[in-house]
C-alpha cells in the first residue's frame, strides 16, 4: 500500500510538472528531440499504419514527421498521440500541422501505465524520452506490447541514467525480433527498436 502511494505521488509530481513546462518545452528540448527523431526513425516506413505516440509531449513528432517525412512514408497512417499531461496535448492543438484539414491525428489523455485501447491494436508503437517518468516502468512496456499485433514495431527511447535500464532490456527483449539498440554518444537516450514477435 506504501509503494502504490509512492507511486501515485510520483505520478502526480510528473504531472504537475508537464502541466506547468508546456509552454517553453518545444523552445528548450525541440533541437534535442529531432536529433533522436532522425536517428530512431532513419528508413522507418508509417504507410498505413495505426500508429502510437505514447508520451507524445507537444507532438513534436508528429510536427517533424509531417513537415520532413515523404509523403508517400506517412500516407493513410492514423496517429494516436496519448499524453497524461493535459497542457502539453493542449499545445498539440494549436499548431497547425494539427488544424491541416488532411491531419490524421487524434489526442488521448491517459496513462500509459493502464492504456485505454483494446489488445491486439497497433501496428507500430512510438516512445521517445518518456518512459523513465513511469513509476512502474514494466508494467508501462508490458501494457504497450499488450495493444500492439504481431509484428508491430517498436520505437522506444529511455534516459540512458534510469537505472532500470539493463533490466528492462533482459526482460523484453525475448518478445521481439531484429532487436536493436543504439546508443549514440551525443545522446542522452538509448534508443530501442524492435518487431514483436
Ligand atoms: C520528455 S517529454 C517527451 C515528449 C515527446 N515524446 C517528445 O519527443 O518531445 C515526456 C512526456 O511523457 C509524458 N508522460 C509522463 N508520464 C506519463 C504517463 N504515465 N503516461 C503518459 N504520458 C506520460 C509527459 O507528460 C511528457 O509529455
Amino acid at each position: 500500500m506504501r509503494d502504490h502511494h509512492r507511486k501515485l505521488i510520483k505520478k502526480k509530481n510528473i504531472i504537475e510538472k508537464y502541466n506547468s513546462s508546456f509552454e517553453y518545452y518545444d523552445d528548450r528540448y525541440r533541437s534535442i528531440q529531432l536529433q533522436k527523431y532522425e536517428l530512431a526513425f532513419k528508413g522507418a516506413n508509417f504507410q498505413s499504419k495505426l500508429i502510437l505516440d505514447a508520451g507524445c509531449g507537444t507532438g513534436l513528432l508528429y510536427t517533424h514527421l509531417s513537415k520532413h517525412v515523404s509523403k508517400s512514408k506517412c500516407a493513410r497512417s492514423n496517429f494516436i498521440c496519448l499524453d497524461i499531461s493535459l497542457n502539453m496535448l493542449k499545445k498539440i492543438k494549436i499548431k497547425e500541422e494539427f488544424k491541416e484539414e488532411k491531419a490524421h491525428i487524434s489526442l488521448i489523455l491517459s496513462d500509459m501505465e493502464n492504456l485505454p485501447f483494446r489488445g491486439n491494436f497497433f501496428d507500430l508503437i512510438v516512445s521517445i524520452t518518456s518512459l523513465q517518468n513511469l513509476p512502474d516502468i514494466f508494467q508501462g512496456v508490458s501494457e504497450l506490447i499488450r495493444i500492439s499485433k504481431r509484428g508491430t514495431e517498436f520505437y522506444l527511447s529511455i534516459l540512458k541514467k534510469d537505472t532500470r535500464l539493463k533490466k528492462l532490456i533482459s526482460k523484453f527483449k525475448p518478445y521481439f525480433n531484429d532487436f536493436m539498440m543504439i546508443n549514440n554518444e551525443e545522446l542522452e537516450d538509448s534508443i530501442i527498436q524492435g518487431k514483436l514477435m
